[in-house]
């Protein structure tokens, strides 16, 4: 029989539990013998709750029990998941995550620890939710070069725009509907400010280049202005407004960046809504390939931990390869990257003496107008832009 231990028992934590507990047969045979939950870390009580018969307020209990070989970190932040982590890789225990904050800051010194002490760190859970993505990057994927690895990787601001297209609301007002939903926190700069799925086009671009990327080097963008009138212009062009995280080969490094795009409606990450994620991959010899499911929530996050903590409990003692270097990687600048720009300006501007030929819009507003320029650099447009009195500009994807 093997032992397991769950660190956190809010959102994600109660998943895991539920799924371990739900599907203990079926996991039971997948394993090739028992996996238990022993011990469940929590501050808090929980009367009324089956958990009450396994929870303790000590972290010491789990570490110092050698039958626990197995412990899913879902307490998030980077304190003490950090410290905590740490600790039980050194003492032998695999360590199973759904925090990207953790995974993105000490990805790499995490999975070093876990290979000294031959045990595994494993995050399916930290990028995409439910949808598996790490392990093909990291084991189906190895015979090519990523080109490309994008998507939609924040469900609540996927959310949040889904229902500014097509509701026409403003952004406070689905603020206020998602965090009454509780898919929006109190506090929701992580999500609306764009820094979640910086973190996890992190992690992913260092699973691509096989090297740490420090996500701070990342330029990010959020949603938080974004207007209902831009979704009038977005939907003249067939086009919808989307948090993209985009990360591309450039020579031998990568570019990567995140902000709100205006998607075709033909492109692949068009349909993708509501708090649903997708992580579109291009390989050198595979072409493209894109991954789909539910990005957050309870189950779907704790699917992907409880995954792991198989996958761990069937590699007890021996290590699961991952590609993951300490060595930094320095990322390409940005505004080496080329593309479109939709802006707004005043109807009486003449984008076209600044920008050359592009596509005039209508929307109905009054006193303004919509440009989509030609293709030019991020700092080429940065240039052009300073004399331009923009109101807005979204970057076009494709
Ligand atoms: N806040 C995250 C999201 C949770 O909305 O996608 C999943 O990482």
């Amino acid at each position: 029989m093997i032992k397991v231990a769950i660190m956190g028992y809010g959102t994600v934590g109660s998943g895991v539990y539920e799924v371990i507990r739900t599907n203990e047969k079926s996991i039971d045979k997948k394993v090739g013998q028992k996996l238990r939950i022993k011990y469940v870390l929590d501050l808090r009580e929980f009367p009324d709750d089956p958990v009450m018969e396994v929870l303790t307020h000590d972290f010491e209990d789990i570490i110092n029990d050698e039958e626990v070989r197995i412990v899913a970190e879902v307490m998030g932040g980077l304190h003490p998941a950090y410290e905590f982590t740490k600790r039980c890789l050194e003492t032998g225990k695999s360590v199973c995550t759904s925090n990207k904050e953790l995974v993105a800051e000490y990805g790499a010194e995490l999975i070093q620890i876990a290979k000294d002490h031959q045990v595994n760190y494993l995050f399916e859970a930290s990028v995409g939710g439910g949808i598996p993505i790490i392990r093909p990057l990291n084991s189906s994927l190895t015979a090519d070069v990523i080109l490309e690895v994008s998507g939609i990787l924040n469900g609540t601001t996927n959310y949040m725009l889904t229902k500014m297209d097509r509701e026409g609301l403003e952004y406070l007002d689905v603020l206020k509907e998602a965090q009454d939903k509780g898919y929006a926190e109190l506090h929701p700069e992580a999500d609306v400010e764009g820094w979640d799925a910086c973190r996890k086009i992190a992690i992913l671009t260092s699973l691509a280049s096989g090297n740490q990327v420090d996500y701070r080097d990342i330029y990010t963008e959020g949603i938080t202005k974004i207007t209902s009138e831009d979704f009038l212009y977005a939907k003249k062009l067939n086009r919808s407004v989307k948090l993209l995280a985009i990360s591309r080969k450039v020579g031998d490094t990568y570019c990567a960046m995140v902000s709100p795009a205006l998607v075709h409606r033909e492109h692949p990450l068009y349909v993708v809504n509501d708090v649903f994620n997708a992580v579109f991959v291009k390989g050198n010899m595979l072409g493209n390939s894109m991954f789909y499911g539910s990005g957050a929530g309870k189950l779907p996050t704790a699917s992907a931990v409880a995954g792991d903590m198989v996958d761990a409990a069937r590699h007890l003692g021996k290590i699961i390869t991952l590609f993951w270097d300490p060595e930094k990687l320095e990322l390409a600048p940005v505004e080496q990257m080329n593309r479109r720009f939709f802006i707004r300006v005043k109807s009486d501007a003449e984008p076209e003496k600044l920008f050359g030929d592009g596509e005039r819009i209508h929307a109905g507003i009054s006193g303004e107008i919509g440009f989509i320029t030609p293709v030019m650099t991020e700092a080429e447009y940065a240039e052009k832009a300073k004399d331009a009195q923009i109101i807005s500009m979204i970057r076009v994807e494709g």
